[in-house]
């Protein structure tokens, strides 16, 4: 039998130096062919196996599903565990319409983009909130005060135009069955709005007894343990802030000054849930477009301490959102035309800064952009002091989001590609002690030995998986109550302990 190797003709001298001219054309555009090639390929997302989960829930012992605790020791758990996972995943991923819609209600309360009415402010709220009375009162009591306010959002939400909140919203009101745009349903809508609000409300008025509870019960230590589970059945928020940021590059620069993370030695790393500043619930601005800041705030921190390489470093952003996926696709695809990101940082003078915040503030962004002009802001925020900075399109092109939920899945990696470090806050506090054991496991299979997560929630370290906290670092705010995080150190053992 012939080799089909030895069957091809020879190239003569002519064609070999057309066929090098032809590649030396096409040459110049390899790398950007190249770059363009690896954004398309998505690393894979897997689920976590029934093997590695059966080995969390036996640890765990208490608080697992009875589904699952029944079928643990069953030849059959491997199939149950899949569709047990297949399902929760859906449960997890329909909590984010409860949490959309308490950006609706961030956003009544807060909006300046739709309205002239006054803000309402946290005060206003706390004060309705901490009165008891029925659902129907309370709806009742913040329609009063928040008539003006109601009529122009759904006057707003009937012709939204390019307002980019309001087409959020929209699509939110359009999956729940409502038609924003049609003046007949407009009774119906109000209704909603109202009950959403006091839905919100009253919900906040457990949460701040569940959180004075844990306070009055418990030591310092155990407290922080309790709030870390605190709003495992709300809805799951997209909201994002830059303070966190703050805390980060504190644990970031202990961590180094420790000698864990020597000069220029991360490479790859994570950020889980890096969220949508839409309007947030202490500041709730909403002047500039909708915007993600955590990404960029690891690449600006990690480069200004220069702990990262800045050529070689990579972010992936992981998130169940698609909102927030398609929000950072859209961004790249921006980038890969040249186009840098606008980050907005509206800071409220009248809140008591620490001088550290306010110089994280000042700094923010000068390792990965350059400042640009701020949006103009109407009227009642004209005390506010305003930065913005436009990211550089190759920070931008650095991040590479993925659509995973952390408390089921993780991203494949091979040993040589797995994070340095993850960053996930104000996430786990969404998960209760199960689910949040099974994230633990998918952080260690993507993490490195001798890795970091950075949290500032305190998570379970059962001995099955190999993430233990070695310290911790504690940020503050301001000298508001209770303004500031607590971030702790979890490395990632060696596979051989
Ligand atoms: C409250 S925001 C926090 C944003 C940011 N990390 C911060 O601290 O400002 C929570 C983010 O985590 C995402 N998230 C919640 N649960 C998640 C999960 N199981 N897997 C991946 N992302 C999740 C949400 O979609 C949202 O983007």
């Amino acid at each position: 039998m012939s080799d089909p190797n030895t069957r091809r003709q020879p190239l003569s001298p002519r064609a070999r130096r057309g066929l090098l001219g032809a590649l030396l054309v096409l040459l110049p555009l390899a790398p950007a062919e190249l770059q363009r090639g690896r954004a398309r390929t998505s690393p894979r997302v897997a689920t976590l196996s029934a093997e590695e989960a059966a080995s969390v829930l036996r640890a765990l012992r208490t608080h697992v599903p009875e589904e699952l605790a029944s079928a643990l020791e069953s030849p059959t758990f491997a199939t149950q565990w899949v569709e047990w996972a297949r399902r929760h995943d859906a449960r997890i991923r329909a909590r984010l319409v409860r949490g959309e819609e308490d950006s609706l209600v961030n956003f009544l309360l807060f909006g300046t983009s739709f309205t002239r009415h006054p803000r309402v402010t946290v005060k206003d709220v706390e004060a309705l909130a901490h009165r008891a009375m029925t659902e129907q009162e309370l709806s009742e009591r913040v329609g009063q005060l928040l008539r003006g306010r109601l009529e122009d959002l759904l006057t707003a939400l009937a012709a939204p135009g390019r307002n980019e909140r309001l087409l959020f919203l929209e699509q939110l009101l359009r999956r729940q069955g409502y038609d924003p745009r049609s003046a007949t349903d407009r009774p119906r809508l109000r209704a909603y709005v109202l009950l959403l609000l006091a839905r919100a409300l009253q919900e906040q008025r457990a949460l701040a007894h569940a959180a004075r509870e844990a306070e009055r019960i418990a030591t310092p230590a155990e407290e922080f343990l309790l709030r870390s589970t605190l709003y495992r059945t709300r809805g799951l928020s997209l909201d994002t802030s830059l303070w966190p940021n703050f805390a980060l590059e504190e644990a970031l620069k202990a961590l180094h000054a420790r000698g864990h993370l020597p000069a220029r030695s991360v490479r790859t790393v994570a950020v889980i849930g890096p969220g949508l500043d839409f309007t947030d619930k202490q500041e709730g601005f909403d002047v500039y477009p909708i915007q993600t800041l955590q990404p960029f705030a690891l690449v600006d921190v990690l480069r200004r301490l220069e702990l990262a390489d800045a050529s070689a470093l990579r972010v992936y952003a992981l998130d169940l959102s698609e909102r927030v996926i398609e929000h950072l696709r859209r961004a790249r695809q921006r980038a890969q035309r040249g186009l840098g990101y606008t980050i907005h940082l509206p800071l409220d003078p009248e809140i008591p800064w620490r001088p550290e915040a306010l110089s994280f503030w000042e700094r923010f962004g000068t390792a990965i952009g350059t400042p640009t002009t701020p949006v103009r802001v109407p009227p009642e925020l004209a005390s506010l002091r305003r930065r913005a900075i436009r990211v550089h399109p190759d920070v931008v092109r650095s991040v590479i989001p993925v659509n995973a939920n952390i408390v089921l899945q993780h991203v494949e990696l091979p040993a040589h590609q797995q994070f340095d470090l993850i960053i996930a806050t104000n996430i786990f506090v969404y998960y209760d002690t199960v689910e949040q054991s099974l994230a633990m496991k998918n952080i260690e299979r993507m993490l490195r030995p001798g890795g970091f997560l950075l949290s500032n929630n305190a998570l379970p370290e059962l001995p099955v998986t190999r993430l233990r906290s070695i310290g911790y670092s504690t940020t503050v705010y301001s000298d508001r109550p209770k303004d500031g995080d607590h971030i702790v150190w979890y490395q990632r053992l060696a596979d051989d302990r």
